[in-house]
């Protein structure tokens, strides 16, 4: 009997130690400790020993029972450890490869040199006033003195829209009759930005839609100095500290006098290249004082009062900026575009 029980352990232990997975291992466990297991049928028929051998083998199976318990349990162990080295292994990370670079987003060129400017006008006290891109005729035309069939209107060639007087606004200019019906007679600083849109042949020079950013200053003796003096300080920080402007004269129907302002051409420092088409200088923005019939429109008494106005091109500042040579790729979305900024 003891020489079986023995057997029983050698078995059991040699078992054990072929085990590779813990499934097996569970089997084991039922073979040797479970309750049909050989160990267990000894211990149901110790009726059938004698009065002498039934401590003697009890206490032998119990003591087996305990030694296979405890190997049972540290087979388990190194085989949990195993599996654990094992997927470590196959896992493996290499930290000297070079990480892959995240796909990051990004502000649009255009955005960017928007909030510039933004921030800019900010700094020298101009709020921003919104207001809508589906505009009427009345005002984007009519109100800036441009009664219908004025010439001038060819300037903006026309998107209209099947309601007879509403148009997509050619220009951000419609927003200074709404800030001055708003606010008058109070004193205003403003910029108006946003998307304005254009009845044209789409080139590498022209598009069809595009942002601007309009100035407005209406108040008490505000004179074409105060006009030079802000709109130059403006290009001062947009460009460069000591960036030339110069202001040529120009026609709005909605100022007067009306000009443009050049800056100093910043890729050839004023010496002539094919960006300011030898000229030395680039052209930035239209502006002048606002007609006494404009501001009339809008609520003001141009006995009383006077302004300034201010329309600019961010598009075209950045186009300028970063040397893009083609408007096009502003709304093209190509990402080898707009990775660069
Ligand atoms: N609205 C003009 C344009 O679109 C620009 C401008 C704005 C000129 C304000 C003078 C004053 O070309």
């Amino acid at each position: 009997m003891q020489e079986q029980i023995e057997k029983i352990g050698e078995a059991a232990l040699a078992d054990l130690k072929e085990i590779g997975e813990s499934a097996s291992l569970q089997a084991w466990k039922v073979q040797y400790l479970g309750r049909s297991a050989a160990l267990s049928k000894i211990l149901d028929n110790m009726g059938d020993l004698t009065k002498e051998e039934r401590p003697i083998v009890g206490r032998k199976v119990n003591e087996l029972k305990n030694t296979l318990q405890e190997a049972f349990a540290v087979r388990g162990a190194a085989l949990r450890e195993e599996s654990i080295q094992k997927s470590l292994l196959s896992e493996k990370v290499d930290i000297t490869l070079p990480g892959r670079e995240l796909n990051r987003g990004r502000l649009h060129p255009a955005t960017q040199t928007l909030r510039k400017i933004y921030s800019i006008w900010a700094d020298m006290g101009f709020q921003i006033f919104r207001s809508r891109e589906v505009e009427l005729d009345e005002y984007n035309f009519e109100l800036l003195n441009m009664p219908e069939h004025h010439p001038a209107r060819d300037m903006w060639d026309t998107f209209h829209t099947t309601t007879p007087g509403v148009i997509l606004r050619t220009h951000t200019s419609p927003g200074q009759i709404h800030v001055m019906r708003a606010r008058a007679p109070e004193p205003i600083r403003v910029i108006l930005p946003g998307m304005c849109y254009r009845y044209e042949q789409i080139t590498s020079r022209a598009e069809i839609q595009f942002n601007q950013v309009e100035g407005l200053a209406v108040g008490r003796s505000i004179t074409f100095a105060d006009l030079k003096g802000t709109l130059t300080s403006f290009a001062r920080r947009m460009f460069d500290q000591n960036v030339g402007t110069r202001f040529r004269a120009q026609h709005f129907p909605f100022t007067e006098p009306s000009a443009e302002m050049d800056i100093e051409c910043f890729i050839c420092g004023g010496q002539g290249c094919s960006v300011c088409k030898y000229t030395g200088w680039l052209e930035i923005l239209g502006c002048g004082m606002v007609h006494p019939t404009v501001l009339e429109n809008g609520g003001y008494d141009p006995a009383e009062f006077s302004g300034f106005a201010f329309g600019m091109g961010p598009e075209r500042i950045t186009m300028l900026l970063h040397q893009i040579d083609d408007i096009r790729a502003f709304w093209k979305n190509d990402w080898r575009f707009l990775e660069q900024f």
